[in-house]
């Protein structure tokens, strides 16, 4: 069922090991699509699938995980608390529900996906995160959109570490202060958006000269890039080749040379919402 190399596992800063490279499903529709996209990626080998609440796709994600037939302990499931619920009671019941969409005992890995809003509700949102994992009801809690100021602050309420930080990053959006900042405190950065949204990225000239080169897709020099960096690394896709195409990333490598090359591609462009500004709810 799987003809690619296995996954690299990542070790997180409380000893759970996590893919380091799973399937995004933001924007796959629930039900028939966000199914399909989900056996494709067991198919192909993929053990990790990053959902949130706010996707709308609990629910399909978690038939997919138990129509598969896999163990669930060889499945990792991310999911991530919405802004409206950071008041301490509001997010236990948010997990709750996510939970009976998912239908799956436990979260490998619970977020909260934005420190929005700005309200200073965050390390309240942190201390039920905090509860549902000395509860084992998730093995690994994290953050998600955070810069170093808004970790300083968390770090400043709370004696746990964050396992995760999930943000935007991709060869225009590298983000080294954060990488900086979270290496140093033993968080693991997971890029989202990884494939800048199949935006320019994909088509600069130096990507499409690293894969000319390998014979690989623009799509996997750059994912053979985050890989490289270390980065945890999620994609999404549904389309069942381009979902095999992102995983295909094992039977190659980036010298040294071209690792610069890309890293000189940065502009600092995001693409997505910037934490500070955002004004989503
Ligand atoms: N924490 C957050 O706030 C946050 C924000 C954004 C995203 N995320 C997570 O990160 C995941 C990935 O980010 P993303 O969905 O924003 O963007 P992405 O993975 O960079 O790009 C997805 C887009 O690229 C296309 N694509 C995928 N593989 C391709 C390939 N090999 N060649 C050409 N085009 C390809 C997809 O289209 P098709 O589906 O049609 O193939 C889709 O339009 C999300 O799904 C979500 O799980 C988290």
């Amino acid at each position: 069922m799987n003809n690619n190399p296995a996954v690299p596992m990542m070790t997180l800063n409380n000893g759970v090991a996590i893919p380091q490279v799973g399937l995004g499903v933001y924007e796959a529709a629930e039900g028939a699509e966000v199914e399909a996209a989900v056996h494709a990626a067991f198919e192909a080998g993929y053990r990790l699938i990053d959902t949130a609440a706010i996707y709308g796709n609990e629910a399909g994600v978690g038939k997919a995980v138990k129509d598969s037939g896999l163990p669930r302990e060889e499945i990792f499931i991310t999911t991530k608390l919405w802004n409206a619920n950071h008041a301490y009671d509001d997010a236990l019941r948010a997990f709750d529900e996510s939970m009976s969409r998912l239908d799956c005992g436990y979260i490998d890995l619970y977020l909260i996906h934005w420190p929005l809003p700005m309200d200073g509700k965050f390390p309240e949102a942190w201390r039920a995160m905090e509860k549902l994992y000395n509860d084992k009801r998730v093995r690994a809690i994290g953050v998600s959109n955070f810069k170093n100021h808004h970790l300083d602050e968390l770090l400043k309420s709370t004696a746990t570490v964050p396992a995760v930080n999930q943000i935007e990053l991709h060869p225009m959006l590298q983000d080294k202060e954060t990488r900086v900042y979270c290496a140093e405190r033993g968080i693991a950065i997971e890029s989202y958006s990884p494939l800048m949204r199949a935006g320019e990225a994909l088509e600069h000239p130096v990507i499409a000269e690293i894969s000319r080169q390998h014979g690989k897709t623009p799509a996997q020099a750059i994912l053979r890039w985050h890989v490289q960096s270390d980065l945890i690394v999620i994609p999404k896709s549904v389309k069942p080749e381009r979902i095999r195409e992102n995983l295909d990333l094992f039977d190659f490598e980036l010298s040294e040379t071209e690792m610069q090359a890309i890293e000189g591609m940065d502009e600092g462009r995001r693409i997505g919402a910037d934490p500070d500004t955002a004004s989503f709810k």
